[in-house]
């Protein structure tokens, strides 16, 4: 489907010349964007529904306060790296990544209710990934100073009986989702509302794919919603990633959290806005009861 698009794309451009394509593509001030991917300004907000308006819903966000119209089928939640690598309190965890849970699964319930799918997108390493990281990534991921502690060393035991296994490899303790998300996205999988996406850098959508990007081509899903940790590393990378190949990116403050100075998150913050819209669960939730 996505060929035919690109050949008809192709051969409007062909037969109507490089003169008039600003006409074709946009064909009102409007629509911005082309016929394959467009949003339409409204008179207080945006319609991101590309022109299936069966179900759609309607979100009052504050940054820039607009009203956002989107198809719930189109759309997903993001969680990045709610793990128990990041947030375990035995490994060290973020206090303030741990304190997004009960929000997050707010979120979780809400999207599954309105038919929104739900991703996860973790770290999960395989051999192969460990060949060909670079050692910027291993001296980032280093407990010690030393190669021995990164990306794939064994990270022993704790409580006396739980392998922590080897670090943020795919399948280990360590890689799971912490807490009360762990039964969440067994179940969502199980159940099929929720998807779960490795990645092996910190954007779950760098390079040419991945996974989570295979699945939104796939499933024709344009709008995202972002949360999980670290907002300016993981979830930042992949809500960048996300905008420049194309969807609509959606920062939900209150299931975001990191470890870095302030300046970090303001960073985020005032581009996130600009990339696409800011809000917090409280914003979102009332339009999906
Ligand atoms: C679009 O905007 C331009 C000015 O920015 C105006 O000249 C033109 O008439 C507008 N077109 C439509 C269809 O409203
Ligand atoms: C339009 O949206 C509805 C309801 O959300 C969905 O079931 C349907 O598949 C969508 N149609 C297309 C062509 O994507
Ligand atoms: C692991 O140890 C805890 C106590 O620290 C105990 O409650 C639990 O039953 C043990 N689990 C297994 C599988 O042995
Ligand atoms: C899975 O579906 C069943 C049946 O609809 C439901 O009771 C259960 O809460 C769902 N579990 C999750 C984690 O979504
Ligand atoms: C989310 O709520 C917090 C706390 O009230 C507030 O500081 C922040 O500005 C809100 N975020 C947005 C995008 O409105």
């Amino acid at each position: 489907m996505r060929l035919c698009s690109y050949l008809y794309l192709a051969l409007l451009l062909a037969v109507c010349g490089t003169g008039t394509n600003a006409q074709l593509v946009n064909p009102n001030n409007n629509t911005f964007g082309n016929v394959f991917n467009f949003w339409t300004k409204t008179a207080d907000g945006w319609d991101l529904t590309r022109g299936n308006a069966t179900n759609a819903i309607t979100l009052t966000l504050p940054h820039p306060k607009s009203q956002v119209k989107i198809q719930p089928a189109a759309s997903a939640l993001v969680i990045i790296d709610m793990q128990n690598y990041f947030l375990h309190p035995d490994l060290g965890g973020d206090p303030l990544g741990r304190a997004l849970v009960p929000i997050t699964i707010d979120m979780i319930h809400a999207f599954r209710a309105n038919g929104m799918k739900v991703f996860w997108t973790n770290w999960g390493l395989t051999e192969f990934d460990l060949m060909s990281m670079p050692p910027a990534f291993f001296r980032g991921f280093s407990s010690d100073g030393t190669s021995a502690t990164s990306f794939g060393s064994d990270m022993g035991t704790i409580q006396g009986n739980i392998s922590v296994g080897r670090k943020l490899m795919r399948g280990s303790w360590n890689a799971q989702p912490f807490g009360d998300l762990l039964d969440e996205q067994v179940g969502g999988v199980a159940n099929g509302t929720d998807f779960y996406f490795n990645k092996n850098r910190l954007s779950g959508m760098w390079g040419t794919s991945t996974p989570m990007q295979t699945f939104l081509e796939e499933n024709l899903i344009t709008t995202l919603f972002f949360g999980g940790v670290n907002i300016d590393q993981c979830v930042w990378g992949t809500l960048l990633d996300t905008y420049y190949k194309g969807y609509d990116v959606i920062l939900v403050d209150d299931i975001s959290a990191t470890t870095s100075p302030s300046a970090a998150t303001g960073m985020v913050d005032f581009n996130a806005a600009l990339n696409g819209w800011r809000g917090n669960s409280t914003d979102i939730l009332p339009a999906l009861m």
